[in-house]
């Protein structure tokens, strides 16, 4: 169950890992979104607006992490280009896994016709319509936590203070889990204290030495907390709670088990792009049940890259490809799990990532395409229904890295060669959460 694996994992199966990445085509890459339908007439009150308010009102709104707001049809036609442009290449919503691979529970996702619908609206001139028109039942909003057991705040106030040339500052928090009894959680969300500079974080569990090692480096570092560019800063065992800024309840009854004792760690990714460096002091809020459906994660990752530095990417080339396949054991202790959702972890030099099953009979199966990585939007994409793996079966993660001039995390860095790792590395590394119990 847990996220980083070392050389533990290197002798279990003869990874497929040499040669050439698997055959079968990126749907997302073979086939073009559907174009805008534009001879049907839409409206902001009949069609746009339960959509945005939907998927891009929590960002979007006036608490929102987002930068401007979008909230109106005035918002939208003063900056039509822009968002037809963010809706076309799929930057906006950030949600970055590709709908033709499997259907997912969609989140901030805009479904296909969803997309459609806006498109259309922005290409007729965002006509406002008629009031009267607005649907009864508004789309549920994404996400949000029905009850809060636990809030844990950062202890201290932290000024980001990314490193010269860049506006990335990657820092980890840990805290003390308060409870004294075991319990499983059931959902998290963040309260960011500097909405401005809290672009992203990530959230996770630590027990035993692992939590001794974070501390150790918490006491070692002057400012609060300690570096944590690119991963857990050399924190090995996370169990891995939620990534992004956008919480909610976990589905169907899931639950992540936490004992007495252990450590939260959050790792924050600052960004001082827009607004200049600013004092933060973010909260998570936790909710917590005596009982639940108890779910893993297996960490799709070959042992090699971390250990024999098998993950080299020279410097200039365009499309460095890495992959792996392999039968996850370890994790499932060869039963027939239920795996529910699927979270993918690559840093900046990365562009896109998928994960398939492959079946003992050889069919592959879709669980992730992400054909346009963006750094900052990590975050578990949930399958609509649970797939079920069984023991024959294997996961594959496939990787595509450029490290040429164009992509340098740092603008106008020469690029070098890069190889697994945090600061100004990147890594080839996914998530699975899975149950043991039929859904
Ligand atoms: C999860 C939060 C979130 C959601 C949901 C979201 N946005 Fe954004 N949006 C942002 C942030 C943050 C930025 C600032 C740029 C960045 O950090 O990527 C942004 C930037 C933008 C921009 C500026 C251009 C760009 O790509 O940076 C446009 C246009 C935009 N959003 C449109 C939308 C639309 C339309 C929706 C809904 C269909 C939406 N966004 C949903 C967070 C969000």
């Amino acid at each position: 169950m847990r996220t980083w694996p070392l050389a533990l994992l290197v002798a279990i199966a003869l990874p497929r890992c040499k040669g050439s990445p698997d055959e079968t085509p990126w749907c997302s890459l073979a086939r073009p979104p559907a174009a805008p339908d534009a001879g049907v007439a839409r409206t902001w009150w009949r069609d746009a607006k339960p959509i945005v308010d939907a998927r891009c009102g929590r960002c979007h709104g006036a608490q929102g992490i987002a930068p401007f707001t979008l909230a109106r049809p005035s918002d939208f036609a003063s900056r039509i280009g822009e968002v037809r442009r963010s809706i076309e290449d799929g930057t906006m919503p950030p949600y970055l896994a590709a709908p033709c691979c499997t259907p997912y529970q969609l989140g901030i996702g805009l479904a296909p016709a969803e997309r459609a619908t806006l498109l259309d609206w922005l290409a007729q001139g965002t006509p406002e319509g008629d009031p009267r028109d607005a649907p009864d039942a508004s789309t549920p909003r994404a996400g949000g936590l029905s009850r809060t057991d636990v809030s844990l705040r950062m202890p201290e106030e932290y000024l980001p203070a990314p490193p010269p040339g860049s506006t990335d500052d990657n820092r980890c928090f840990v805290m003390q889990w308060p409870l004294d009894r075991g319990g499983y959680i059931t959902g998290l969300d963040v309260a960011p204290g500097a909405r401005e500079v809290v672009h992203h974080l990530v959230v996770g569990a630590l027990t035993g030495d692992d939590a001794a090692v974070a501390e150790q480096r918490d006491r070692e570092d002057p400012l609060p907390g300690f570096s944590c560019n690119g991963g857990f800063g050399g924190v090995r065992n996370v169990t891995l709670l939620g990534g992004s800024l956008l919480g909610g309840d976990f589905p169907s009854g899931l639950g992540h088990r936490i004992e007495p004792g252990a450590r939260i760690l959050l790792n924050i990714h600052y960004s001082t792009a827009h607004h200049g460096a600013m004092f933060d002091r973010t909260e998570v809020r936790f909710k917590v049940d005596s009982a639940a459906r108890g779910f893993e994660s297996v960490s799709l990752v070959n042992p090699a890259w971390l250990v024999a530095d098998a993950m080299r990417v020279p410097a200039g080339e365009a499309d460095a490809t890495f992959f792996y396949q392999f039968r996850p054991t370890v994790s499932t202790g060869g039963q027939r799990v239920w795996l529910w959702n699927v979270t993918a972890h690559m840093h900046e030099f990365a562009t896109r990532q998928r994960v398939m099953i492959v079946r003992a009979d050889g069919r592959r199966e879709c669980l992730l395409e992400i054909p346009r990585w963006r750094f900052g939007w990590e975050q578990p994409y949930w399958f609509a229904t649970p797939k079920v793996l069984e023991p024959d079966d294997e996961l594959y993660i496939e990787c595509h890295f450029d490290n040429t001039a164009a992509n340098q995390p740092v603008r106008g860095a020469t690029p070098r060669d890069i190889a697994w790792g945090g600061n100004n590395q990147d890594m080839c590394a996914a998530f699975v959460a899975f149950a043991r119990e039929a859904p």
